[in-house]
């Protein structure tokens, strides 16, 4: 055993129910991928006192090394207690009346399925985001009974998550927020994404669950727990927002649905999608996030930095998802080299060059490795092959579509 330090005082819990696929004794996954684990103690260090962290270290071979120690913050514990939901703040977006109950009254959903295509189905961001709290809540402790995927009566996604009228368009004069250094811009471009964000990991549930009977349950785990990191993100972003720009609250400056393109242009096959929404756009937000912290903190505002810091954290459990699963599709598909696959999709469904520079570190740390990404270009013209155009929202005439907003990340 090897002790190592903790980050703070405060992180004096360890995470015994992380998000695992696999069993912690043996390490066997239900994706086929193989899991080593390690035993971890908190023990009185017999010099000071002190309790210490201790962990076991690898029997085999040097090369190793402790890749991140993370506190876990109760106010996000995994699976959220019930009594705690309504402690986290949902900032009401501008213009946003909720009439609707979270659970509707007729006809409420019963299965997981019925619940990723009501949430997709609901335009108000804070109804959203509650509704997703409360579905992963019911399927995390077994109140929902059924995922539904293996029904003929599974009900069909959208092809576009429909979206409320003053989040398609700009209602503030840009000449307000310059004088915030963009922060206010930069916070609710995020937050757009954030929305997308959500509605693709319940769009993958909902999309690819019918079409993959086979999938094991730990690929709803994995995407439910995507759904409510991006509920929390979109949460945190909407709640800084309205700390530092009261006049702008979400829903008042130009949002954009490219996001949503990578959707469409994958909606038929789930190995495109994940390396195309996943591997690509998702771990993009790796490279990308370090930089947005940096901008926060030359502005001084900590508390922005603090929320970038969670959902930088998050994202890189959200790659390591892609990547887990689209090394179990290709295994299904016939053993396929994940490398080559992958390199092969984002061909296909991906124009230009896949941009660095990149957060090697990071993107590491999610099992993507340079093979997969470097020196890659995508070849996707329009139309595509089969005919179909790519959804395109554009901000509406008279918008102020062009705020320079860099942050194209999830
Ligand atoms: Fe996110
Ligand atoms: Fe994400």
């Amino acid at each position: 055993m090897a002790p190592v330090s903790l980050p703070d005082s405060s992180a004096r819990k360890i995470n015994v129910q992380p998000r695992y696929d696999f069993d912690l004794r043996t390490g066997k996954s239900e994706t086929g991928l193989r899991a080593c684990t390690y035993n971890v103690e908190v023990k009185a260090d017999p010099e000071d006192g002190i309790d210490k962290v201790y962990v076991e270290t690898p029997a085999d071979g040097s090369e190793w090394r402790l890749v991140e120690l993370r506190p876990v913050s109760e106010e996000f514990a995994d699976p959220p207690p019930r009594h705690a939901l309504p402690l986290l703040p949902v900032t009401a977006a501008a213009g946003s009346m909720i009439e609707e109950p979270v659970v509707p009254i007729d006809n409420p959903p019963k299965t997981l399925m019925q619940w990723a295509v009501l949430i997709l189905n609901t335009p108000n961001p804070t109804l959203k985001v509650q509704r997703t709290r409360e579905a992963v809540n019911l399927f995390r402790t077994g109140k929902l009974t059924s995922i539904g995927h293996k029904s003929p009566n599974a009900p069909c996604p959208p092809d576009v998550p429909p979206r409320g009228e003053n989040f398609t368009r700009n209602t503030v004069d840009p000449g307000k927020v310059k004088n915030r250094k963009n922060r206010a811009v930069m916070l609710h471009a995020l937050a757009n994404i954030e929305q997308w964000a959500i509605d693709l990991a319940w769009d993958i549930i909902a999309r690819f669950g019918p079409s993959h009977p086979n999938i094991p349950p730990a690929f709803f785990s994995d995407f439910t727990k995507m759904a409510l990191d991006e509920s929390k993100h979109f949460t945190l972003l909407t709640s800084r927002l309205s700390a530092i720009s009261p006049s702008t609250p979400y829903g008042t400056m130009p949002v954009h649905a490219s996001l949503w393109d990578s959707a469409t242009v994958t909606s038929n096959s789930l190995r495109s999608r994940l390396a195309i929404i996943h591997l690509v756009h998702e771990a993009r937000g790796l490279d990308v996030n370090p930089g947005t912290i940096d901008r926060f903190r030359k502005a001084g505002d900590i508390e922005s930095v603090k929320v970038m810091e969670i959902i930088h954290a998050d994202e890189v459990t959200h790659v390591t998802s892609g990547h887990r699963w689209f090394t179990w599709i290709c295994e299904q598909e016939g053993n396929i080299d994940p490398i080559l696959a992958f390199r092969e999709e984002v061909r296909r469904g991906w124009r230009g060059d896949v941009k660095g520079p990149f957060n090697v570190e990071d993107r590491e740390k999610a099992g993507l490795t340079k093979e997969f990404y470097e020196g890659l270009k995508g070849e996707m013209g329009f139309p595509l092959p089969d005919g179909r155009v790519p959804f395109d929202m554009k901000p509406s005439k008279g918008a102020v579509a062009d705020i320079t907003v860099q942050y194209e990340s999830i």
